[in-house]
C-alpha cells in the first residue's frame, strides 16, 4: 500500500521528527511511503520522493523539514482538486498523511469531504489549532522566547529601560503568554485582549514610581492596540500579503515602543524575535509530541481512520475530526492572563 506524507504552511521544529515516526511505523504496517515536495504542491506537480528509513535516518534533532513546504492550497489554484486526484490515481496513493496548520489542514478537511483518504498530523508554534491541547512546535517557540526574555531583563536592568520584544503567533497570544510568564514579564500584550497603551504607560509609570528602574514587555504580534480608551483598535501588518493571501503580521513591538517612551519619557527599545522562533532543533517535549502524532497517524492510516487527524488531549494521543481542527481559533484562556497579572506590579 502506498502512502504519501506532505508538510504545509510555515515550518516549525518537530516537523523532521513526525516524518521519520510516520516512516519507521509504515515499514511495520508494510507501507510503501512517498515524500510530497511543499505541501500540496508536490500533488500539484506531481513532485515526489521515496522515502525510507535511510532517507530519514538521522533526522529526528534536524529544525525544518526535509520534504519543503509551501501555503499553496489547491482550492485556490485552477482545476486544483482534479490536478490532486488526477495525480492520486496515476502513483497509486492509498492515503495522505498532511502535516499542517490552519490552512494545509482545512484544504485536508475539504479533500476529505470530496471523498479522498486523508490523515491529518496538527504542527504549529502558534498552538492555535483546536481539537488538540497542544502542537508540537510550540514548545520550542516558547523556550526560545523565554531565553530571549531572560536576556533582555539583564540589559534593561544595567541601562534602566523598557524593552518590547515582539513575538509570533498570529491572532493567538500563547507564544506571549507561555514566554511572558516564564520569563516574568512586567506586561504581557496579547490578541485575545485589546492593548490600551495609555493604561500600559500608567501602568510603567507607577512600576518606577515604586523603585522599579526597569521593564519588560511581551506583545504578541496580532495584538490589536489601541491608543486611548477610547479610540477603536488597530492591528498592525507589514502591508504584504503572504503565499496564502493573508496579511502578513509584525511591527506592533515598534509602535508600542514609540508610544510607551511618548508618553512616559523612559528610554525604550524594541526586540523583534522573528523566525527565530521557529528555526533550529526541537525540544526534547517537541520530539516526543511529534514522534507519538506520526506513529499514531500511521496506525490511522492502517486502521483505516480517515478524515481525522492525531492529536493530544491530556496526555493521550487520540484521533479527532479534521474540521474540528479549524472550526474556531484556540485562543487563551482567561485564567491564564489572571495568573500572569499576580506579577505586573
Ligand atoms: O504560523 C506560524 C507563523 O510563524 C506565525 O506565527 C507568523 O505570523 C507567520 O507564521 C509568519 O509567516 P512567514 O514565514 O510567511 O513570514
Amino acid at each position: 500500500m502506498k502512502v504519501a506524507v506532505l508538510t504545509g504552511g510555515g515550518d516549525c521544529p518537530g516537523l523532521n521528527a513526525v516524518i521519520r515516526a510516520i516512516v519507521r511505523r509504515a515499514s511495520e504496517h508494510g507501507f510503501e511511503m512517498m515524500g510530497l515536495r511543499d505541501g500540496w504542491k508536490g500533488l500539484l506537480d506531481d513532485n515526489h520522493f521515496r522515502l525510507t528509513r535511510e532517507t530519514t535516518s538521522g533526522i529526528l534533532h534536524r529544525g525544518g523539514t526535509i520534504l519543503g513546504t509551501s501555503r499553496v492550497n489547491p482550492f485556490k489554484v485552477e482545476n486544483g482538486l482534479e490536478r490532486v486526484k488526477r495525480a492520486i490515481e496515476r502513483n497509486g496513493i492509498h492515503a495522505v498523511i498532511a502535516i499542517g496548520g490552519e490552512g494545509t489542514l482545512s484544504a485536508a478537511t475539504r479533500m476529505s469531504q470530496e471523498g479522498l483518504r486523508i490523515v491529518g498530523v496538527p504542527k504549529t508554534i502558534d498552538n492555535d489549532l483546536n481539537g488538540t491541547d497542544f502542537t508540537f512546535g510550540f514548545d520550542t517557540a516558547v523556550g526560545i522566547a523565554t531565553e530571549a526574555v531572560d536576556r533582555l531583563h539583564s540589559t534593561a536592568e544595567s541601562h534602566k529601560r523598557v524593552i518590547v520584544c515582539e513575538v509570533m503567533g498570529r491572532h493567538v497570544g500563547w507564544i506571549a503568554t507561555y514566554a511572558g510568564i516564564a520569563g516574568g514579564a512586567d506586561v504581557i500584550l496579547v490578541p485575545e485582549i485589546p492593548a490600551d497603551l495609555e493604561a500600559v504607560a500608567q501602568h510603567l509609570q507607577r512600576r518606577n514610581a515604586g523603585g522599579r528602574t526597569f521593564s519588560i514587555v511581551v506583545v504578541a504580534e496580532g495584538t490589536r492596540i489601541k491608543m486611548s480608551a477610547e479610540q477603536g483598535e488597530q492591528l498592525v501588518t507589514t502591508g504584504a500579503l503572504d503565499e496564502a493571501g493573508r496579511p502578513r503580521l509584525g511591527g506592533v513591538g515598534n509602535i508600542v515602543a514609540q508610544e510607551i517612551e511618548r508618553r512616559t519619557g523612559f528610554e525604550t527599545r524594541v526586540s523583534v524575535l522573528g523566525h527565530i522562533q521557529r528555526g533550529g532543533a526541537p525540544t526534547a517535549h517537541d520530539r516526543v509530541l511529534a514522534t507519538r502524532f506520526g506513529v499514531h497517524a500511521c496506525d490511522m492510516v492502517a486502521r483505516g481512520e480517515f478524515g481525522k487527524m492525531a492529536a493530544l488531549r491530556g496526555n493521550e494521543i487520540v484521533s479527532e475530526h479534521l474540521s474540528e481542527a479549524t472550526r474556531e481559533l484556540k485562543r487563551v484562556p482567561k485564567e491564564f492572563f489572571e495568573v500572569a497579572q499576580v506579577f505586573f506590579g
